[in-house]
Order: structure tokens, then C-alpha cells, then sequence
């Protein structure tokens, strides 16, 4: 961010007063102060006054309200001062458990979110920063972004607000242009929840919440696998592959928590609820059946395969457990594709999209009406807080969200299926 700048406008302590004696005043200043271990104190009186090009003071934003606290910062609710009709959510980068500068998920969600353009992601305005606090002197970046009127959890959690299927169509279809989106520009999203799905007043879409988000690629054959982290995902989205140790996976896993997401549309609340990954295995079991080498061939081949003692016997009962809920035939069949337990087997954004579902009447239609009859915003902090705006509070968040295995709705210690 920090690049360039007049040396002498800005009060840097002067090159000559430097340990390294140098005198070449063409040097980057900020090069310059870093080798000013010993000045401290001038080197911050500096910062107080540098202007870091393109990234604006943070204090152009008159912060509202807290909207959201999660495992990787806080977010709040921000009014341009320049253009009071102007509204944004500030993401505050969480550096307090950080020794070696910048977080690099922090890094990665910023890198991902500036090349992605689209009108179901959601839009980062810019990068702002504030002034050195005056005793750590430490520099805090934000993320700035278009404001969301809501989140799908908030919005599922209010049982005023009524979908029909219309509507449950077009969230779907939104949602699913967003994710064919990223996986067509080779990004996996690996943390798709309701609360990361915000909602516009106009009704339209937007997936966020890029934190632990990364680009894929595809091995070829011959080629070693992947192996990424398989501690993605919320546990009461997270796929069967990744529980049972997958590291060489892909976008499908982001399909599995498109499946939950849209049975949720209807449920009203996450369909499997576990507390541990083998609460979780054992809720997928319930409803997908018993994980065996004849519906998924490949899960000999997975760490954890046959060292975790899971359900036995148990008959696939996505369509009928779900039916009393979603009714429509297209809508049990997608759902059924989405939670294929075999990855291979789960259906892709593109296949989805061209699904008879979103083709048949009653067609996909405008969300705006419903969303627009309610004026006050609803997102997942506000199901179980009501607590004013307090910046101190993120370290407890923080501690308290860390494991993002914990999801941030209630009743995590409760072993819940809730279609049962
Ligand atoms: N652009 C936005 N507009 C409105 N609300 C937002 C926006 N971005 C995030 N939020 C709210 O803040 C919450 C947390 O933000 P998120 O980006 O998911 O970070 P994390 O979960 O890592 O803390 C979201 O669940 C949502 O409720
Ligand atoms: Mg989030």
C-alpha cells in the first residue's frame, strides 16, 4: 500500500539522522524509516502524518453500528461524511494474534476480492487504513464495501420475512451465477454459509466473506494431487470429503453448502447441526446414507475412511425427509444432486444452473418486493445479539469464533438434525 512520498512535508525523521548514515535523499522514506529501528518514536510521529497513496484514512467513514464479527475481524455498518446517502460495511483486519505483520488470510481475501467482478459477489469499494494507535503504534487496515441491507441467516431466522417459491428460485439462481462465477475464474469460496450470502434492499445477491478463500487448480494426470487445508468450511456445511480428510478437492465442496443453503430456504434453519466432525459425519449419514465404496468409490482412498465408526445400513433419504418441506419435485431433485455424497457425482454450478428447477414454472422471480417491506436490516449477529457498537470487543470475538468449526448460530453443544 505505502509506495511513495515527500520525505520533508511529511516530518520523516531526516536521512542523515538515520543508523545507516545514508544520505541519498532519493530513497524511499518509508524504506528509510524501517531502518530506523532505534527512533521508534520519530518513525510513528512520522506515520501520525503520512499520507499512504491510495488508501484513504479511515476516518472518511462515520462508523454506525456493529453488523458482524467472525473468526478473521468485525464488521461495521459506515456512512461516507462527504455523502451522507452513501452507505458501506467496514471490515476490520484482525492483527491482534499477529507477530509477523499483515495476516496473509487477510492478504488473500484482498488479492481475491480486487480481481473479482460480478454482480452476485459481493463489491470491495476500497482499502482503508487508520492512524497509528499512540501507543502500540500499530496501523489498522479496512475493507471496504458496498453495504448489504442483510444476510440470508438473518433473513431465514425472521419468520416475517416469507419466500415463495418464486423467490426461492431466484435466490438460488443468484447464487448459483455467483459461485459459476468463481469457479469458472478458478477461486473455491470454501466457507459457503447463509451468513456469508447477503442480501440487497433490491433483492439482489451477493456471496462474501472471502477470508478463507483461495485459487484452485485442476491436476493433471501424471501430476501430483493437491493438497490443501482441509480445515475449511463451517462444520455444519462442510462436506463429507473434507470431514473424512480430503485434501486434493475442488469446487464441488462449495456445492455441498450450496445444497444446505437451499434446503435452509425452506427448513428455516442449517439442516445438520453437529457439534464435532463425527456428530457431523453421522448427521450426513442419517440423511445421505451410509458412506460405502459402492455410492462413492473413491472414499477407500481418504484418510479418515474406516477409522471413524459411522452409521451402518442407514438408506439415502434426501427427497423423502426433505419433501414435507420444499414440495416441488424439481426442487427435491436439485437438492438431491447438490448433496450427492460422492463429490464426483454432485452436481456444478453450470449443470445446476441448467437445472429444469430454475426452467419450469413458476419461473425465478424479483425478491425486491418481499425484501423492500422491511426497513430494518437483519443479519446473523442480530438472531442472538443486541449489544451497541463496542471496538473493544473483538478479541473476545475472536477467541470466542476462532474455530470456524464452531458456526456462529446457537446450540452448537446440542447434536441437532433438524429433518428428523
Ligand atoms: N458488504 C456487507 N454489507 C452488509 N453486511 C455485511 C457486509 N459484509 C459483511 N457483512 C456482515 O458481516 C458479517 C461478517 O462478515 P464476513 O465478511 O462474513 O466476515 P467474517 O465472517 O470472517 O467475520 C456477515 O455475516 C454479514 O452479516
Ligand atoms: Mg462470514
Amino acid at each position: 500500500m505505502a509506495t511513495s512520498s515527500n520525505a520533508s512535508s511529511s516530518g520523516l525523521p531526516s536521512s542523515s539522522s538515520t543508523p545507516s548514515g545514508s544520505s541519498n535523499k532519493t530513497k524511499d522514506p518509508i524504506v528509510e524509516a524501517g531502518l530506523v529501528v532505534a527512533d521508534v518514536y520519530k518513525t510513528a510521529k512520522y506515520l501520525q502524518n503520512y499520507k499512504f497513496p491510495y488508501c484513504d484514512d479511515v476516518v472518511k467513514y462515520e462508523m454506525l453500528v456493529k453488523i458482524g464479527e467472525g473468526t478473521f475481524g468485525e464488521v461495521c455498518k459506515g456512512r461516507d461524511r462527504k455523502d451522507p446517502r452513501k452507505f458501506v460495511a467496514i471490515k476490520k483486519v484482525l492483527m491482534d494474534h499477529e507477530k509477523e505483520g499483515f495476516p496473509i488470510t487477510a492478504l488473500r481475501e484482498l488479492k481475491i476480492l480486487q480481481t473479482l467482478k460480478h454482480e452476485n459477489i459481493v463489491n470491495l469499494i476500497e482499502v482503508c487504513c487508520s492512524k497509528p494507535h499512540p501507543k502500540t503504534f500499530v496501523i489498522s487496515t479496512y475493507l471496504v464495501f458496498e453495504f448489504c441491507e442483510h444476510d440470508l441467516a438473518g433473513l431465514l431466522a425472521n419468520v416475517n420475512v416469507k419466500f415463495t417459491l418464486c423467490q426461492i428460485k431466484s435466490v438460488m439462481q443468484q447464487l448459483l451465477n455467483g459461485i459459476y462465477y468463481l469457479h469458472s475464474n478458478k477461486i473455491l469460496h470454501r466457507d459457503i454459509k447463509s451468513s456469508n450470502i447477503l442480501v440487497t434492499k433490491s433483492g439482489c445477491i451477493k456471496v462474501a466473506d472471502f477470508g478463507l478463500s483461495r485459487a484452485f487448480s485442476t491436476p493433471e494426470q501424471g501430476k501430483p494431487p493437491n493438497r490443501y487445508t482441509n480445515r475449511v468450511v463451517t462444520l455444519w456445511y462442510r462436506p463429507p470429503e473434507l470431514l473424512l480428510g480430503e485434501r486434493n478437492y475442488g469446487p464441488s465442496v462449495d456445492m455441498w453448502g450450496v445444497g444446505c443453503i437451499m434446503a435452509e430456504m425452506w427448513t428455516r434453519s442449517p439442516i445438520m447441526q453437529g457439534n464435532s466432525e463425527i456428530s457431523q459425519l453421522t448427521l450426513i449419514c442419517n440423511l445421505c446414507g451410509t458412506i460405502t465404496t459402492d455410492v462413492w468409490p473413491d472414499v477407500e482412498k481418504l484418510e479418515l475412511f474406516g477409522k471413524i465408526e459411522l452409521p451402518q445400513n442407514q438408506k439415502r433419504r434426501v427427497k423423502e425427509r426433505l419433501k414435507p418441506y420444499l414440495v416441488d419435485p424439481y426442487a427435491c431433485d436439485i437438492l438431491d444432486k447438490l448433496l450427492m455424497l460422492d463429490p464426483k457425482r454432485r452436481i456444478d454450478s453450470d449443470t445446476a444452473l441448467n437445472h429444469e428447477f430454475f426452467w419450469t414454472d413458476p419461473m425465478p422471480s424479483d425478491l425486491s418486493v418481499t425484501i423492500s417491506q422491511h426497513k430494518s436490516s437483519m443479519f446473523d449477529y442480530n438472531k442472538t445479539r443486541t449489544r451497541p457498537y463496542r471496538p473493544g470487543n473483538i478479541r473476545a470475538a475472536y477467541s470466542k469464533l476462532k474455530a470456524q468449526v464452531a458456526p456462529s448460530s446457537t446450540n452448537v453443544d446440542k447434536y441437532k438434525d433438524l429433518i428428523f
